[in-house]
């Protein structure tokens, strides 16, 4: 089957880029980007993307006005392409059955009804968002059953692998490309259609083909893999603060055993972003709907331990500052969920900032991409009173700012220019004793300690 056109329904973190990429990579492809948020498109459409990724600019560069197009025109881009990805946001379910577990398959299922309504002729449908293992076929059913008689489908899973912060090296260099499809001549000939565009810059050993429902669950299993080697270590590293061991040391050590090996293994305040927590509480969610309840609470455990790891460092902050944070000026660097990103959902610096500041401590917060407004905007949707953030939040233009009168500095996010602050200038700004909570094992412990910081290391104690 041949694809002049493809188009995908959803401009985030996840369309925006992995469309750039491929229009990148085939130029003889026309490639549209379609989103109903009229703000996001006219970003993707101006020298100010709505997303910050390395090198992103200039993947956006080299295609935008060639052969890639970025439009709120949804219904124009389904019945111009021949292939639609949908890579619009499946959040956990705030509302009724399922509630701060489930997937809401509201935007996916509504997409589909989109599809429906407008196709003609044989399309190929592309799950990029993560689902729950079947969705595919529900996505079938409902296109089978709103579309024109000439309308034919084929539903496909291939989810992203991208990590935010090296989004585009990811794309560039995928470990692998997973599609899934159904066992038919017609699903053969999708899964080869997709895996064509890939085989442009990935080597076709690195493109694996599966059944539909292997694909769907083995993405959801990914991330709870991630995110389980996190919660492990972190669990670790309290301990390594009761004992006097070194987390870091630990994780190097384990790390060199082929079995285990050294990447992500490193202890922090918590892991964030959108998807570790909400793909964990889907997972056990599925579990208990299959009726698998041991299952479903081994996993959950993933989450608790990143709950406590996140209260636990507060906590930590609290009891080091005489047990009183009330009023204390307390520098907060880094808000995004780690470095070289500007996305801040579910980041381990909502927590920490709302509890500080339900203890009446002053923030004073500095990130390099995230916004002012971006900043009061999560805090805001945490449950922190208007009045408290008018208060008791400042959002400062960068470290120094923050650190002038401040009894404690918390390290939340590991951006590289963090770790070559001009330290003697910082302790010099702050009160005294001045205190430092590195929430990412990043700092020069040792410089800190001879300029006279109390310094607090996560999973190495103070
Ligand atoms: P996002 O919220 O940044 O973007 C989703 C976009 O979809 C929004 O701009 C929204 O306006 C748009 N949208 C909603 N309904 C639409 C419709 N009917 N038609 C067109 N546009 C519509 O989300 P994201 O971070 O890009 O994630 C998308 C999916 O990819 C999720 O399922 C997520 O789990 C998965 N994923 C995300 C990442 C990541 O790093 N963010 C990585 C891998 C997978
Ligand atoms: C993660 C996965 O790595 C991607 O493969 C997946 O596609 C994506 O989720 C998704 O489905 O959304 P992402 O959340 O963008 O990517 O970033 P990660 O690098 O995985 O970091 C997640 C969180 O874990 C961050 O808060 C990070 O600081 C934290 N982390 C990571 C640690 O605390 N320690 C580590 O060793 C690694």
């Amino acid at each position: 089957m041949k694809i002049n056109t493809i188009c995908c329904l959803g401009a985030g973190y996840v369309g925006g880029p992995t469309m750039a990429l491929i229009a990148a990579k085939c130029p003889h492809l026309k490639v549209i980007v379609a989103d109903l948020n009229e703000r996001r498109i006219a970003a993707w459409n101006s020298d100010t993307l709505p997303v910050y990724e390395p090198d992103l600019d200039k993947v956006v560069a080299e295609a935008r006005g060639r052969n890639l197009h970025f439009t709120t025109d949804i219904r124009g881009a389904i019945v111009e392409a021949e292939m639609v990805f949908v890579s619009v946001g499946t959040p956990t379910k705030s509302y009724g059955i399922g509630a701060g577990r489930a997937a809401d398959l509201c935007y996916i299922e509504s997409a589909a009804r989109t599809i429906a309504e407008v196709s003609q002729g044989h399309k190929i449908i592309v799950e990029k968002s993560t689902i729950p293992v079947k969705t595919a076929s529900a996505i079938k059913t409902i296109l089978e059953a709103n579309s024109s008689p000439s309308a034919t489908f084929e539903v496909l899973s291939n989810p992203e692998f991208l990590a935010e912060g090296t989004a585009i090296e990811d794309l560039e260099d995928p470990d692998r490309i997973l599609i899934g499809g159904e066992n038919t001549p017609g699903g053969h000939l999708a899964v080869e259609a997709l895996a064509s565009i890939y085989a442009n810059w990935v080597p076709r050993e690195r493109i694996i083909t599966t059944n539909l429902w292997s694909s769907e669950l083995s993405k959801i299993v990914a991330n709870a893999f991630l995110s389980q080697r996190i919660s492990s270590i972190n669990s670790i590293s309290a301990l390594c603060e009761a004992t006097g061991a070194d987390v870091k040391e630990v994780a190097r050590a384990i790390g060199m055993d082929q079995r285990i090996g050294p990447r992500f293994l490193r202890a922090s305040v918590g892991f964030g972003g959108s998807c570790f927590q909400k793909d964990l509480l889907n997972l056990v969610y599925l579990c208990e709907s299959f009726h698998l309840p041991e299952v479903a609470e081994y996993w959950s455990q993933v989450v608790k331990i990143n709950d406590w790891q996140k209260s636990r460092f507060v906590g930590r902050i609290v009891r080091t500052l005489f047990n009183t944070v009330t009023n204390k000026r307390i520098a907060v660097l880094g808000f995004a969920f780690k470095k070289d990103t500007n996305d801040t959902r579910e980041t381990a610096a909502i927590n920490v900032c709302r509890d500080l500041l339900r203890e009446r401590a002053r923030i004073a917060v500095y990130d390099p991409q995230v916004t002012a407004d971006g900043i009061r905007q999560e805090l805001l949707a945490a449950g922190v009173e208007p009045a408290l953030l008018d208060s008791h939040l400042e959002i400062c233009p960068d470290a120094y700012a923050a650190s002038e009168g401040a009894h404690a500095l918390a390290v939340l996010t590991e951006w590289d220019e963090f770790a070559a602050l001009d330290f003697p200038r910082i302790h010099t700004l702050m009160v005294k004793p001045a205190f430092v909570f590195d929430g990412r094992a990043i700092l020069p412990h040792d410089e800190l300690q001879v300029l006279g910081f109390e310094c607090f290391t996560i999973g190495k104690g103070l």
